[in-house]
């Protein structure tokens, strides 16, 4: 499938980044074994793809803007356009060598995101969506699942990171939702989490304590293979909100009726898991 130059500009980035990614996957596995264990090595491997992003993006478009999760924010001349990247989502799994984990980039043009790339380069997925044309894996079109029943969706969800979030939330949202799916699962890297609901494999996905990087490339790709994303309160402020919800238009909304009904319930009983 032809790309526009602004995609293609997006997938050369993201190929480069995924090739260092992949590179350095590599190495971990020999880390494993030593005793300082790889947790240096890929806080390097996450800052080398991120530098490499920032250049090839700012290459061909020098003057957009640019926030990135290592890096931070760095303002450009046209203050109508600004990347936002995680370079690798998933950093858990990456650390661990499980191979589920992306580059993640979006263009934001005044205040709301037009262009979406999701790559995995450990088994060479690649997401892509611009606004009004549709997502894509690979080379084909995207469409979210149809199914219309709870008790058959495979929802997947996030839980907190060990010592940030708000753990029992999380689990007091599990503990009421989960029986109405056939199945939870927590995967470790929202991009991929949002870029699985379009591709119809995961039903619905919600999460808490996210960051716009998290979010922003994933929540186009499933709006623009015809899914509804918003923030847990139904509106639009997912990366402002830090929170999100996604799937067909019916599990959308079916989560998020669950999701409100556990809130009130968790304010009369808490059971932990
Ligand atoms: C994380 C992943 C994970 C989510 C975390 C994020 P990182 O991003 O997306 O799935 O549960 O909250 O912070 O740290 O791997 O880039
Ligand atoms: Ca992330
Ligand atoms: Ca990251």
């Amino acid at each position: 499938m032809p790309h526009s130059a602004l995609l293609n500009v997006m997938i050369k980035a993201a190929f480069r980044a995924g090739k260092s990614l992949k590179r350095d996957l590599g190495e971990i596995e020999n880390l494993q074994v030593s005793l300082k264990g790889p947790r240096n090595f890929v806080t390097a491997a996450d800052r080398r793809a991120e530098e490499i992003l920032r250049q090839e993006l700012a290459k061909a478009r020098p003057d957009y803007g640019f926030l990135g999760e290592e890096g931070g924010a760095h303002p450009g001349a046209d203050k109508t356009h600004r990347w936002i990247v995680d370079p690798l989502d998933g950093t858990t799994n990456f650390l661990h060598g499980i191979p589920h984990f992306a580059v993640s980039i979006a263009l934001e043009r005044n205040g709301a995101i037009v262009a979406g790339l999701t790559y995995n380069p450990a088994n060479d997925e690649l997401y892509v969506a611009e606004r009004g044309k549709g997502a894509f894996l690979n080379d084909r079109r995207l469409r979210v699942a149809s199914r219309r029943n709870l008790a058959e969706a495979i929802v997947a969800c996030g839980l907190p990171h060990y010592g940030r979030g708000d753990l029992d939330k999380a689990r007091s949202e599990i503990f009421a939702a989960q029986k109405h799916f056939a199945g939870l699962r927590r995967f470790g890297a929202a991009t991929l989490d949002l870029a699985y609901i379009a591709a119809g494999r995961f039903d619905a996905y919600w999460e808490r304590d996210l960051s716009p990087w998290d979010m922003a490339a994933g929540s186009l790709i499933v709006r623009e293979a015809g899914g509804f994303v918003s923030d847990l309160d139904g509106g639009d402020a997912m990366l402002t909100k830090g929170h999100i919800a996604a799937g067909n238009e019916f599990m959308h909304r079916e989560l998020i009726r669950l999701l409100k009904a556990a809130g009130s319930e968790a304010a009369k009983v808490h059971e932990p898991l």
